[in-house]
């Protein structure tokens, strides 16, 4: 089996450098919006069928090293007893948004085999059709982050309400947490348990806050899953996008990887985070643009500053976006491998 991108996870600098791409699967893709044509989103994540074939897609077309399964960091949100719909050209709208203890006592924690029974059988499926050939990531959205969709109710500018809820009434932020983070605790166990051979937490909002505000509101909640699930010998990635201020609290996180945005080169990453660290990422996903000589050079430039770290996993700082052409893709990837061979 191709298993570079695990031994890269453990801290091995591998030949070549195992690449995967966040958000490899989605709407880029015509063979991904073919079947999307048909479905919509949320069908999608709760068919195994479907979810495994798109999770699939870009092995075969694009080559990476890693398969991420195809699902949201919002599914175990919906299972807790929020009602949750994405809207076309909105995004995710959970209704109604938790505000009060009232709202939150109506949330439940889950039995994974019992109310998201497709996420596990899409990873176990994906186990037999992968048969080895890369390894299948596993993920969950981190506590902060999906008590801002919690919160909020969808996206936002401002984070007002999370932020409002951090300051003024601190005990129901920490109930909302608590509960998030047990419920992922036992979320990620399950997806472990179902063949997940690594997994990624993502923070996506939690480079909002102030670095104590981060350490006390979000870190300790990351850190409590790292920690809780360390005993299933997995490899743990993290991921707080737009966290350049925060490198040295997320060193202490726990996880074994840490990935990394754009905005910070890895070579400045390497200090906050000590230079026995392994890192993911980090190309801009708009730098896909570039004609193929400039783009050469930028990766070019990512992979030599990966090698001052322990091991490198290359990624974006952020998902394919919709508009990036498939072609330029698949050639990133290639550059990417030739490159590092
Ligand atoms: O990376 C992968 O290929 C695996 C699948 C995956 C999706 N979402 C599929 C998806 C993963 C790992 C995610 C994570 C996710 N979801 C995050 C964290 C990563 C990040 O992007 O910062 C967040 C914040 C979400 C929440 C979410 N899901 C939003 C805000 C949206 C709407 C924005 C958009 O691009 O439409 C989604 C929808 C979503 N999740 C799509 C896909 C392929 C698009 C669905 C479609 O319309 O076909």
């Amino acid at each position: 089996m191709n298993d570079i991108f695990l031994r890269a996870c453990r801290g091995e600098k591998t030949l070549p450098v195992p690449v995967w791409f966040m958000r490899q699967a989605g709407r880029y893709l015509p063979q991904y919006q073919e079947i999307r044509g048909k479905a919509d989103f949320l069908t999608m994540c709760k068919t195994p069928e479907l979810a495994a074939e798109v999770t699939l897609q870009p092995v075969d077309l694009l080559g990476v090293d890693a398969a991420i399964l195809f699902s949201d960091i919002l599914i175990p949100l919906e299972a807790m007893g929020a009602e949750l719909a994405f809207k076309e050209g909105r995004g995710p709208v959970i209704t109604p948004p938790v505000r009060s203890w009232d709202e939150f006592s109506a949330l439940h924690s889950i039995d994974p085999i019992k109310d998201v029974p497709f996420v596990l059988d899409t990873i176990k499926l994906l186990r037999k059709e992968l048969s080895g050939k890369v390894p299948l990531i596993g993920f969950a959205g981190a506590p902060f982050t999906l008590a801002t969709y919690l919160i909020e109710g969808g996206t936002t500018k401002s984070f007002v309400n999370i932020k409002k809820m951090l300051f003024s009434q601190p005990d129901l932020f920490r109930a909302v947490m608590n509960l998030i983070t047990d419920v992922t605790i036992s979320y990620l166990s399950a997806q472990i348990d179902a063949g997940a051979q690594a997994i990624q937490l993502f923070d996506t909002w939690g480079g909002i806050l102030t670095r104590q505000d981060f350490r006390d509101g979000a870190l300790v909640y990351a850190r409590r899953i790292f920690n809780s699930l360390r005993e299933k010998g997995v490899p743990m990635i993290y991921f707080v996008y737009d966290g350049g201020h925060l490198l040295d609290f997320v060193r202490l996180s726990g996880a074994d990887v840490i990935a990394l945005d754009w905005r910070t080169d890895i070579e400045k990453a390497l200090v906050p985070l000590g230079k026995d660290a392994v890192v993911q990422g980090n190309l801009d996903p708009c730098l896909l643009f570039l004609p193929e000589e400039r783009l050469r050079e930028r990766i070019a430039e990512i992979l030599r500053q990966g090698l001052l770290a322990r091991a490198h996993i290359f990624n974006l700082g952020h998902g394919v976006l919709p508009e990036i052409p498939p072609e330029k893709v698949k050639l990133a990837i290639d550059i990417i491998h030739e490159l590092s061979s």
